[in-house]
Formats: C-alpha cells, sequence, structure tokens
C-alpha cells in the first residue's frame, strides 16, 4: 500500500494520492437490476406519526424534504408507518388524531416508542398531507389478538385513503402490514414462548389477514395488497420464523393469504456501541446483506417481491457517535446501493421523532437525541447525515423510471462504487470512500485518484466535513441544512478528467456522463 501512495506537497499541506483504476461498461451488463425510484424509502415508529405529517395542516418542513427527493427521482420515498408501536395501537372513534400513553425517556433511549397509541379516523387521513405520489403501508396491530380493534383500525383506513381529499392529494394506501416482528411475540403479551412458533404465526395472521380483508382495504384485482410478515430475525429453516418457514406453513394458501404480495425483512446491521469506523466496513456491509440471497431467492420464486421493511444502521434508535454522524452517510448509500444489487427492492429506513439515525428530525426537539439532557435551545425540525445519502441515491436513480445499476468491480477494500444506465447506456456512476476521516486526528485528510477511463465528465461531490460531524454536509455545494428544508447555496458541478477523479477519504462522488 505504501508503495502506492503518491504524495505531493500543495500549499503547504501534503497529499497523498494512491491510484485506483476502475472499470466502467459503457453498456448496461446483462441482467443489471432495475432500481426503483424509492428504493430509498422511509418506515416511520407510528406513535409520532402527526408529528411527521401535521395535524391542522402539512408538516412543511417535513413536505420541503420530501421534495427535494422527488424533483430527483420523480417520486417521494415510500412511506411505512407501522412498527413497535403498531402493535400497541387501539382505535377509538372518539379520538381525532391520536392520543399517546408515553414511556419514561431514559439516556439509552431519549425517545422511547409510547406505550400505547389510541387512534381515531384523522390519524390515518392526515397521510394526506404527504407529496402527491406518496404510496404508504400501514401496520395494523396484531399481537393484542383484538378482533374489534383489527377491523376499526383497517375499516379506518380504507375510509381515509378512499376519500376524495386523500385521492386529489394524490396518496395512495399500496399494503398493509398485520403485526409487527411477530417472532418477538413469544413470552410477551399472553404468548407462551414454548409454542409460539411460525405454524402458530401464521394461523393467527391468516385468520386476522381474513377480517382485515373483509373491510375491503386489501383487495383481488387491482388495489392494496399485504406486506409482510416483518419479521425481526434472520432465520432460513422450515421451523423457524423465516421464508421457507411461512411458506411451509402454508401462509399464501388462503384465499387472503393470496393477497401477501411483499415480502418484508427487517434488518439492522449493528448495535448500540458499535463504532462508524466497523458499521461502514465494505465487506461487513455485504456480508450484511448477502446472508439475505438465499431468502431473497426463495419469496421471488414465489412471485412475490423482497424489500427491506424496517431497517437501519445499529438497533435502538441508533448508535451514539456512529448513526448520527457524517460516516453514517457512507453507510447509508453504500448499503441502500448493495440491497439493489441482490433484488431488494426498497429498503424502509426506520425513523422516529428525535432517534439518532433519522434521516429527518420532522419537528422541535427540547431534549437531546444522544443522552436525553434537556437541550437549553431547542432543536428546530433538521436533516441529519444520512439524508444526504439519500439525495445522492436520488440523483444517481434519477428520473428515468427504469434505471438499472451494476456495482463495480473495484479492488480496494476501502472504496465501492456502481454504475447506472438508462435504455442501456451510462449515464452516472458513484464512487464512495469507506475511508473514514476524523476531525482533530493526527492522521490527515487522504485522497485517492481513480481513473474511469478516458475523456470529460461533470462530477458532484457529497463533502462530509468529518466522519464524525453532525452537521456541515453539503450536496454539489449546497447545503440542506435549513430550517426549511430546502437547497441553498450555489450549485457546484466540476468537470473532470476520467483518468484522475479525486475522491477524498469520507467522500462520495457521482460522475455524470454525457
Ligand atoms: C498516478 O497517476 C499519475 C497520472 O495520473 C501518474 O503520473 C503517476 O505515476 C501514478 N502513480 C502511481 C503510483 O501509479
Ligand atoms: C378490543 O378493542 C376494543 C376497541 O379498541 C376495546 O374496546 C376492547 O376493550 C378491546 N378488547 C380487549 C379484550 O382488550
Ligand atoms: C406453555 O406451554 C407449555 C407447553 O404446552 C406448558 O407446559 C406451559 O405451562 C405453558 N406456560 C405457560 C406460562 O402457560
Ligand atoms: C454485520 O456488520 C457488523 C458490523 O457493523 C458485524 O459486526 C456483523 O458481524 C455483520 N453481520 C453479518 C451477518 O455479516
Ligand atoms: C460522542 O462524541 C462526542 C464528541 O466527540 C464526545 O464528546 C462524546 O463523549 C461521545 N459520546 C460517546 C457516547 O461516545
Amino acid at each position: 500500500m505504501f508503495l502506492l501512495q503518491l504524495c505531493t506537497v500543495v500549499l503547504f499541506s501534503t497529499v497523498c494520492a494512491s491510484n485506483l483504476t476502475i472499470s466502467v461498461p459503457s453498456s448496461a451488463p446483462n441482467g443489471s437490476p432495475t432500481l426503483s425510484p424509492t428504493l430509498f424509502s422511509l418506515s416511520i415508529e407510528q406513535d409520532t406519526w402527526t408529528d411527521w405529517a401535521g395535524t391542522q395542516g402539512p408538516n412543511t418542513f417535513l413536505v420541503n424534504v420530501l421534495d427535494n427527493l422527488k424533483q430527483r427521482t420523480g417520486e417521494p420515498p415510500g412511506f411505512r408507518i407501522g412498527a413497535d408501536s403498531e402493535d400497541r395501537t387501539d382505535f377509538n372513534p372518539a379520538v381525532q388524531f391520536s392520543q399517546t400513553v408515553s414511556s419514561t425517556p431514559s439516556a439509552a433511549t431519549p425517545y422511547p416508542e409510547a406505550a400505547e397509541v389510541v387512534v381515531g379516523d384523522g390519524y390515518y387521513q392526515v397521510a394526506e398531507h404527504l407529496p402527491a405520489g406518496t404510496r404508504v403501508v400501514w401496520g395494523i396491530n396484531l399481537r393484542s389478538k383484538n378482533t374489534t380493534d383489527v377491523t376499526l383500525e383497517a375499516a379506518s383506513i380504507k375510509k381515509a385513503f378512499d376519500s376524495a381529499a386523500m385521492k386529489a392529494a394524490g396518496v395512495a394506501l399500496e399494503f398493509i402490514e398485520i403485526g409487527n416482528e411477530p417472532d418477538f411475540y413469544g413470552g410477551d403479551a399472553g404468548y407462551n414462548a414454548s409454542t409460539w412458533n411460525v405454524e402458530a404465526y401464521v394461523a393467527q395472521w391468516t385468520e386476522f389477514a381474513a377480517t382485515v380483508s373483509g373491510t375491503g382495504v386489501v383487495v383481488a384485482g387491482s388495489g392494496p395488497k399485504f406486506f409482510g410478515p416483518a419479521f425481526a430475525l434472520v432465520q432460513h429453516t422450515a421451523t423457524t420464523f423465516s421464508p421457507l418457514g411461512v411458506f411451509t406453513a402454508g401462509i399464501l394458501d388462503s384465499t387472503s393469504g393470496s393477497l401477501l404480495r411483499t415480502y418484508s425483512q427487517h434488518h439492522y446491521q449493528c448495535a448500540a456501541g458499535e463504532i462508524v469506523t466497523d458499521v461502514v466496513q465494505k465487506a461487513n456491509i455485504r456480508s450484511n446483506l448477502t446472508q439475505l440471497v438465499p431468502d431473497i431467492a426463495l419469496v421471488r420464486s414465489h412471485g412475490l417481491d423482497y424489500v427491506l421493511g424496517e431497517t437501519n444502521s445499529c438497533s435502538g434508535h441508533g448508535a451514539v457517535n456512529t448513526s448520527n454522524v457524517g460516516g453514517i452517510a457512507i453507510w447509508t448509500l453504500d448499503y441502500g446501493l448493495f440491497a439493489g444489487q441482490i433484488d431488494i427492492s426498497r429498503a424502509f429506513f426506520h425513523q422516529g421523532v428525535g432517534y439518532k439515525y433519522n434521516a429527518i428530525q420532522p419537528v422541535t426537539l427540547t431534549r437531546s437525541p444522544i443522552d436525553a439532557s434537556p437541550l437549553s435551545s431547542p432543536l428546530p425540525p433538521h436533516v441529519q447525515p444520512a439524508y444526504h445519502a439519500m439525495l445522492v441515491a436520488a440523483e444517481a436513480i434519477g428520473n428515468s423510471g427504469a434505471t438499472t445499476s451494476v456495482e463495480l468491480d473495484i479492488d480496494d477494500n476501502q472504496v465501492s462504487g456502481y454504475a447506472f444506465y438508462e435504455h442501456g447506456k451510462l449515464k452516472r456512476a458513484v464512487l464512495i470512500s469507506h475511508t473514514m476521516f476524523f476531525a482533530g486526528g493526527t492522521v490527515p485528510r487522504g485522497a485517492k485518484q481513480i481513473s474511469l477511463g478516458e475523456g470529460r465528465a461533470e462530477a458532484k461531490r457529497l463533502f462530509i466535513p468529518s466522519a464524525d460531524a453532525t452537521t456541515g454536509l453539503l450536496w454539489a455545494g449546497q447545503s440542506f441544512d435549513g430550517l426549511d428544508g430546502k437547497a441553498s447555496g450555489n450549485l457546484v458541478v466540476e468537470q473532470v478528467n476520467l483518468n484522475s477523479v479525486k475522491l477524498s477519504d469520507t467522500e462520495i462522488v457521482l460522475v455524470l456522463f454525457n
């Protein structure tokens, strides 16, 4: 490695460039997967859903940051609203929007999920505040085994999405999920750990799927379908909570079960305490995702789509100084784009209010998301580092509606890259540096000169001040961290020689071919 480094003194600082040559196919290789414009989507913890959407009118900050993405891909990110609090949600027609029974914050969990959520019709209706074109997946409480609640929630969702206001807003219900992480029910809430298994789950899901179908919210023909099973664990055998397990237990065999069209797996790469340098490792991202490959193949052989219905870096709302810092933008982009390479059609990055791994903090925070301490001045709504990866991905995928992509073969464990094609023709490439540069350290920021061939092209950079920075990221020279969530500053598009594209440590470059 040392021998390959070329150091020069430029303006009193040392710049070390180790050269790397990457071959970029000029036309799409056979079998390159088509990427959904909503490959990078969002999962929302449903206890705080009305904070995201706004009750009296749209949350304009949220609408603006979603619109930034929609401008680039032509479609806003998908929304899955559900998760842990989905299974603690009850319906009461007397409630206008929602009422929550709060849990006690702690330093480890500054923004805990509510102990109970009671919702009324307005709770679902405010989805009309999302940008036009948004497709929604909504979760219904399975764990409580309460047929009344399930029926009332399903009927209220149907009423909201059938309403003239929702149709005028252009927001559509795509799927219903029944139950969140049911593989974790055992030993809790009246579920006997020794008898709660995949057969018992499929029997219970099938009964409730029939109840939900009975309301007409999920239908055969054109209209919303089922999404699930939303298992937390990655397992593979016929007797476990796994794709093979649910298919063996006959989840697709009933009339309602035949309307299960998307297999949703949950996946977090890490847990609290894990350092960003490990999370961003190219090898770790690949091994975390490739373990799913046999499951994806099985799911697709049954004609179902496969998604990560709830995912993010580290479980438990993120790890301090890992999930909330600049380095995680590197993880988010590579993780999402690599998922697209292995036939995962969408990754729903989980978000709450005040979670460390959020891409978007949709409302003002009064206690620290890091340790729950009171904030001397409240933190207004803002985007976090992960959001910038969504912006880059949105531009890389673009608005063709049929962009295909391949991972570039790069003989360097610190650099990953992908090429993007429209109508088979090379349009863009992304280069991602996995080398973490920390502010205040003794190691200077390095760079690599990368050759992608001959000729010239345009390029945009995601500038990340450092792997440990929480703010100050710039996409193509522009900041998205203002109070309104819109871009500010001048757009910077560089002209580059393809035989020497500079990629600094902890940086992302988008190359635009003519
Ligand atoms: C790196 O590339 C430059 C030209 O782009 C060349 O002059 C130099 O010799 C190369 N260095 C190494 C170590 O390959
Ligand atoms: C079932 O849900 C309904 C509606 O929320 C509620 O009134 C009822 O008490 C629940 N039943 C049980 C057994 O919790
Ligand atoms: C759970 O089920 C097992 C096997 O049927 C039974 O022996 C045990 O008593 C049950 N536990 C509880 C807490 O009901
Ligand atoms: C996933 O990545 C983490 C590092 O973030 C690593 O500790 C873990 O072993 C990886 N898991 C798999 C299944 O590759
Ligand atoms: C996170 O980083 C900040 C700033 O570098 C530091 O003060 C703090 O101790 C770190 N917290 C943890 C839990 O590592």
